[in-house]
């Protein structure tokens, strides 16, 4: 089976890096916009009755998944045989229920609307929270691939008697599986949201760990309030200054600025949203799953 990798634009380092790694044909396409705002795709290479990889994180999702739409489309009209889509940050996850009446169920509609042009999905940690797995909204196949790995790998490498700590409960999932990884005790503090920009976080007993290095760790980092507020907990328990580690550098503008004035050691994330901050590098775990999700 022929098999092609192709980058949606901004993927590029990763989806060469994918088709050198696997020896896959890299495909050359067009998506751009014209004067009126409206998308084009072209594709360049022939995709009959090949097996396609669609590098595209989601992160800014509005904009990108009409052009995306159509790609997938002018994929399948040529050809195609199979789609699957690494995306390695999945957006709407955190819309999981109806918070206030007359709300969109955003995260379902979005998993219905991808589900309808893509055969399969891979991703990296998806906010699981009141969903249980992606099988519950998502009507594809899915793979999840964990970073907690090298999260681990990388506190042992950097971090001396590491504290994990988790911001809230509903980080406590990538909490416990990365300081099982490191060996390392961990915490997990109560948060509580105000609204958009506001949360309020409480009292952790983190004085119980004077002596340790606190790594406070999400799967998000958007306007950066979950983590400045545990951050400064942290300070006014007289605890060392803390790393912060998130999957997925979502940075809202002037999060990552706001987080860098605080009282932290290092901001570090992986690779799924490209930033800055990007520290964790996770190729070498996306390759043994490419192309098996079907
Ligand atoms: C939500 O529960 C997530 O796990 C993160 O804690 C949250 O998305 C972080 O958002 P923010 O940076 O806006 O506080």
């Amino acid at each position: 089976m022929k098999r092609i990798v192709f980058s949606y634009p901004g993927n590029e380092s990763l989806a060469e890096k994918i088709s050198g790694d696997l020896n896959l044909t890299y495909g050359q396409l067009v998506v751009r916009s014209f004067p009126d705002g409206e998308s084009y795709t072209r594709v360049l290479t022939n995709v009959k009755d090949a097996d396609v990889m669609v590098v595209c994180s989601l992160h800014g999702p509005d904009e990108k998944m009409m052009p995306l739409y159509f790609l997938c489309k002018n994929l399948k009209d040529l050809g195609a045989n199979k789609i699957v889509l690494l995306s390695p940050y999945l957006p709407y996850m955190r819309q999981d229920k109806m918070f206030h009446p007359g709300e969109a169920l955003s995260s379902a509609y979005f998993a219905e609307f991808l589900s309808g042009f893509v055969d399969a999905l891979i991703t990296v940690d998806p906010h699981l929270h009141r969903y249980q797995d992606l099988t519950e909204i998502y009507s594809v196949p899915t793979k999840v691939i964990h970073s907690a790995p090298l999260i681990s790998e990388y506190i042992n490498a950097h971090v001396t008697l590491p504290l994990i700590i988790g911001p809230d409960s509903e980080s406590a999932q990538w909490v416990e599986e990365v300081a099982r990884k490191a060996a390392a005790p961990f915490l997990v503090l109560q948060k509580e949201r105000i609204g958009d920009q506001e949360v309020r976080i409480s009292v952790p007993h983190a004085e119980q760990y004077p002596n340790h290095t606190p790594v406070l760790i999400d799967d998000i980092i958007s306007t950066g309030q979950t983590m400045m507020e545990a951050v400064k907990h942290l300070a006014s328990a007289k605890m060392k200054a803390p790393f912060c580690i998130a999957v997925h550098a979502i940075f809202a503008p002037g999060a990552y600025e706001n987080l860098s004035r605080c009282r932290v050691e290092e901001i570090v994330t992986c690779n799924t949203v490209p930033h800055i901050s990007n520290k964790i590098s996770l190729e070498k775990l996306y390759l043994p799953e490419l192309f098996k999700a079907n």
